[in-house]
C-alpha cells in the first residue's frame, strides 16, 4: 500500500527583514520568485494535494503560482505553526505523510525531499526533520539532542540559551509528519517564546515528550538549507542557484566561457554545443538552439532562438528568432518579432513587432517597426519604417525581394511590392507596385560656375 503525501508551503509572513515592498518569498532567483521554486520542485515528487499558505500579498502569490498549488489564507501572521494550521480544513482528515516547506528556503531540491519522505516512511516515524549543518548557525533554529543522539526539540536563535547557541546542526524548516499526529499536535502549541508566536519546531517536542518517534535527515549540501531572510541571504541564494543551472548546462554539452558572470533562468533551454559568452543574461521562458554563440553582453528574454545563430551585444525580448541568423552587434529586438532563418539584424538596428522573411537583412543602423518584411529583402543602411502618426501605429509592408536603398523612409501604412526597389533617400509614402523603381526625392540640381557667380557679387 502507497502512502498518500500531501505538502505545505509556508509563504505568508511580511518578511520584514528584506526592508521591501515586494513580499519576501516573491524576490526573485535567478529570475524567479523564491517560493515558486519551491512548489516546482516538489511539483516533481508525487504529492496528492499541495496547499500554499498565503498572507501578505496574497493575491500576487497566487497569482504567481496559478494552476500549481491549492491555497489557504492565514489572516493574521501568529507564526509558522498557526500558518500550518490554516490547511487543516483541507487536509486536516486526511491519512498520510505531510511534507512541510518554508517559501523562503529556494535552494531545496526535489531529491532531497524525496529522500526524507523515504526516511520518514521507513522509520515509521511520527516527524522527521530535515537539518542541515551551518558554520554559522545565527537565525537558525538549532537541533537539540538528548545523550542517545535522539532529537528532543529544537530551539529557535531567540529563545537559545548559550550553550544551546553553539549547536550547528540547525532546523532547515522542511519536515515530514504523520499528518493527523501534526494537526493533533499544532493544537497543544503555545506562544509563550521570546517571539510570542505559535512555532511550528515545537511540534517536534510535543511528539517526543509524548513517546512517539520522531527522527531527522540531515542533509550535507549547506546550500539547500539556506533561509533567505535578508538581501544578504538573497545573494548568497543567487550564488548558489546561478552555478548550479549553469553547471547544469555545461554537463549537458553547452559551454559558459566564464560562468561567474553568466545568468541563466531556471526554466531556460540550451541545446547543445552552443557557446555562452561573458556577460550573458538569459530569462524567462527562452529556449535557445544548438550550436549557438551568445554573448559576449546580451539579454534574452522569453524568446526561442534557433541553432547556429549568433548574437552579440544585443538585446531581444519576447520574439522568435530562427536558425543562422546574424543579430548584432548593437541590435534590439523588441517584443513580439518573428526573425525567420538566415536573417541579418546588424549593428545598431532596433526591431519591434516585426517579421522578416528568410534570408532578409537590415544591417545598419535602421528601425523597423509595425512591419512585415519578405524574404530575401535587403534594407539599406539608414532606412526606417514611419509607423507613428503621433495617434496610431500603422503597418509597414516589403513584399519579397524588395531593395530598400539607403537612408529611406518608409511612412505607414504603406506597401511596397515584390522585387521593387527604391532609390536611396526616398520618402516613401504611396504604395510602390511590384517591379518597379521608385524613388521619391527632389532631384538634384548643380548650378555650375555657382561659386565664381557668388564672388562676382562682393
Ligand atoms: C524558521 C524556523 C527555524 C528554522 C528556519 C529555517 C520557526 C519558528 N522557525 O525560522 O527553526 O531554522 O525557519 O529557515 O518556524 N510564515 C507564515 N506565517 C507566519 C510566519 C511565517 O507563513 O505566521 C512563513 C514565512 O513567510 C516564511 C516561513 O514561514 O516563508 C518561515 O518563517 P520565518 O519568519 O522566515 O522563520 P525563521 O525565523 O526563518
Ligand atoms: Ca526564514
Amino acid at each position: 500500500m502507497t502512502t498518500n503525501r500531501y505538502a505545505v508551503i509556508l509563504a505568508a509572513g511580511q518578511g520584514t527583514r528584506m526592508k521591501s515592498k515586494l513580499y519576501k518569498v516573491l524576490h526573485p532567483v535567478c529570475g524567479k520568485p523564491m517560493v515558486e521554486h519551491v512548489v516546482d520542485q516538489i511539483s516533481t515528487l508525487h504529492i496528492n494535494e499541495t496547499v500554499t499558505i498565503i498572507g501578505h500579498g496574497a493575491d500576487l502569490v497566487k497569482t504567481h503560482l496559478n494552476g500549481k498549488s491549492e491555497f489557504a489564507l492565514q489572516e493574521e501572521q501568529l507564526g509558522t505553526a498557526h500558518a500550518v494550521m490554516q490547511a487543516e480544513s483541507v487536509l486536516g482528515n486526511l491519512e498520510g505523510t505531510t511534507l512541510v516547506v518554508c517559501g523562503d528556503t529556494p535552494l531545496i531540491k526535489a531529491e532531497t525531499m524525496e529522500a526524507l519522505l523515504q526516511h520518514h516512511e521507513d522509520q515509521n516515524a511520527k516527524a522527521t526533520i530535515l537539518t542541515g549543518y551551518a558554520e554559522n548557525p545565527t537565525g537558525y533554529g538549532r537541533i537539540i539532542r538528548n545523550n542517545t543522539g535522539l532529537v528532543e526539540r529544537i530551539v529557535e536563535h531567540k529563545d537559545a540559551a548559550e550553550e544551546e547557541k553553539s549547536v550547528k546542526e540547525i532546523n532547515t524548516g522542511t519536515y515530514c509528519f504523520d499528518n493527523k499526529a501534526l494537526f493533533d499536535a499544532l493544537k497543544k502549541v503555545s506562544n509563550d517564546n521570546v517571539q510570542g508566536e505559535y512555532y511550528l519546531p515545537d511540534v517536534i517536542e510535543i511528539l517526543q515528550s509524548e513517546g512517539e518517534i520522531v527522527s531527522a535527515y540531515q542533509t550535507s549540501d549547506f546550500g539547500e538549507t539556506l533561509g533567505v531572510n535578508d538581501r544578504v541571504a538573497l545573494s548568497q541564494a543567487e550564488t548558489i542557484m546561478k552555478r548550479r543551472i549553469n553547471e547544469q548546462h555545461m554537463r549537458n554539452g553547452v559551454t559558459i566561457t566564464d560562468p561567474n558572470n553568466t545568468y541563466i533562468g531556471s526554466d531556460v533551454k540550451i541545446g547543445r554545443d552552443t557557446l555562452v559568452l561573458p556577460g550573458t543574461v538569459l530569462t524567462g521562458n527562452t529556449e535557445i538552439g544548438e550550436d549557438a554563440i551568445i554573448g559576449p553582453s546580451t539579454e534574452i528574454k522569453d524568446c526561442v532562438v534557433g541553432s547556429r545563430t549568433t548574437v552579440k551585444q544585443s538585446v531581444a525580448h519576447n520574439s522568435s528568432i530562427g536558425s543562422d541568423v546574424q543579430i548584432g552587434p548593437f541590435a534590439h529586438i523588441r517584443p513580439e518579432s518573428s526573425i525567420h532563418d538566415e536573417v541579418k539584424i546588424g549593428n545598431f538596428v532596433e526591431v519591434k513587432k516585426a517579421e522578416f522573411g528568410k534570408g532578409s537583412k537590415a544591417s545598419h543602423l535602421s528601425y523597423i517597426g509595425d512591419a512585415e518584411v519578405g524574404k530575401a529583402v535587403n534594407i539599406g543602411c539608414g532606412s526606417i519604417t514611419v509607423n507613428y502618426d503621433g495617434k496610431n501605429k500603422h503597418l509597414t509592408k516589403i513584399e519579397d525581394g524588395v531593395f530598400v536603398g539607403c537612408n529611406s523612409n518608409l511612412v505607414a501604412p504603406v506597401t511596397v511590392g515584390k522585387g521593387a526597389y527604391i532609390a536611396a533617400g526616398s520618402t516613401i509614402t504611396e504604395d510602390v507596385p511590384g517591379e518597379s523603381l521608385s524613388i521619391a526625392r527632389a532631384r538634384q540640381v548643380n548650378k555650375d560656375n555657382y561659386v565664381q557667380k557668388l564672388n562676382d557679387k562682393k
